[in-house]
């Protein structure tokens, strides 16, 4: 399989990318250093020269959700605009494109998982950009699959998991939210999801629209916390001595995050064969990867 993933060198994009290399598939990677993708004429150039690939991942973003609040312009260029660049593209050479989204399309309000049917309220900056990148996605083109994501972490990039472990080694007391809900998301676990919907368009699967998917179980911040320092501790000495479960309302932060993330899986298991994977293992694999 012949793939052009944007975004390579981001958290989901690298390990997209290691993937599809161990697997033998071809890939062709991009991000910010080769091509703007805000530049509809750099998109329209990248793709005349790569037009005979099977499918298109784009795995760029921006992703600061708090900066987002006051770095309006800059999030809707990247999460709204360009994702229309990318769609007009690959209708251009009628290529699938596979897209990233989140959870922040939804306001958590809802006491249950949300599916794909799921009424969209997004809090902040981020989350708007994010669905409206999603609609314009699937005004300018229909062969694609969004898929939702949330609470991603893994070995590249920052995320909560590197967060925890920096903070535990120099504080002694850390306070963490315990009631905003959800599922923590492996980086790893999303390219292998990316890639098995890929291989399937590849086959002829024609199941476009917006797919949800997430680790399992359910778990909250300051619960996903206590996991990674007992991991941590294990491996390397700690200063941490007591971790303290807070409220989201004790904790301000410029962007709104919903207090219910999680996401419903069934139609992506149904639809594409995929198994929902447990986020603990992948966890330990993480810290034991990462220099602590
Ligand atoms: N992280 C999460 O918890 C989370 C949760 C739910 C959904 N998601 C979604 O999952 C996807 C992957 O997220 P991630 O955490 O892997 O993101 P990430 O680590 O921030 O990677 C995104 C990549 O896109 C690049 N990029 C930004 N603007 C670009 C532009 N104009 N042209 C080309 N490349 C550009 C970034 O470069 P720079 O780093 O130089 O900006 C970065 O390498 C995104 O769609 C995100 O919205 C993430």
């Amino acid at each position: 399989m012949k793939l052009l993933l944007i975004g390579n060198k981001g958290q989901v994009g690298r390990e997209v990318e290691q993937s599809t290399e161990t697997a033998g598939d071809l890939v062709y990677g991009f991000d910010i250093d080769a091509i703007d993708i805000t530049n509809r004429k750099e998109v329209f150039d990248l793709f005349s020269k790569f037009s005979s690939v099977d499918v298109v991942i784009n795995a760029a973003a921006y992703t600061a959700v708090d900066k987002a609040e006051t770095d309006k312009e800059l999030a809707y260029a990247v999460n709204r605009d360009a994702v229309e660049n990318l769609a007009l593209a690959c209708k251009e050479y009628d290529l699938p494109l596979i897209h990233i989204s989140t959870d922040y399309v939804f306001s958590g309000d809802k006491t249950s998982p949300y599916s794909e049917d799921d009424e969209v309220d997004p809090l902040g900056v981020y989350g708007k950009s994010k669905l409206q990148g999603e609609q314009l996605l699937f005004q300018s083109w229909d062969k694609a699959v969004v898929v939702r994501i949330s609470w991603v972490f893994g070995r590249y990039g920052n995320n909560f998991v590197k967060t925890i472990v920096r903070l535990a080694k120099e504080r002694e007391q850390l306070s963490v939210v315990r009631d905003q809900y959800g599922c923590p998301t492996p980086a790893a676990d999303i390219a292998r999801v990316l890639l098995h919907i890929a291989r399937k368009i590849e086959a002829g699967c024609d199941r476009w629209g917006i797919y949800h998917y997430c680790g399992a179980p359910v778990t909250n911040w300051y619960q996903f916390a206590r996991k990674i320092i007992d991991l941590a501790s294990e491996r390397v000495g700690l200063k941490i001595k007591q971790l303290n479960a807070i409220t989201a309302a004790e904790y301000p932060t410029p962007a709104q995050r919903p207090m219910n993330s999680v996401l419903q899986v069934d139609k992506i298991c149904h639809d594409y064969g995929i198994e929902q994977h447990d986020w603990m293992d992948y966890l330990k694999n993480v810290i034991a990867e990462i220099d602590l």
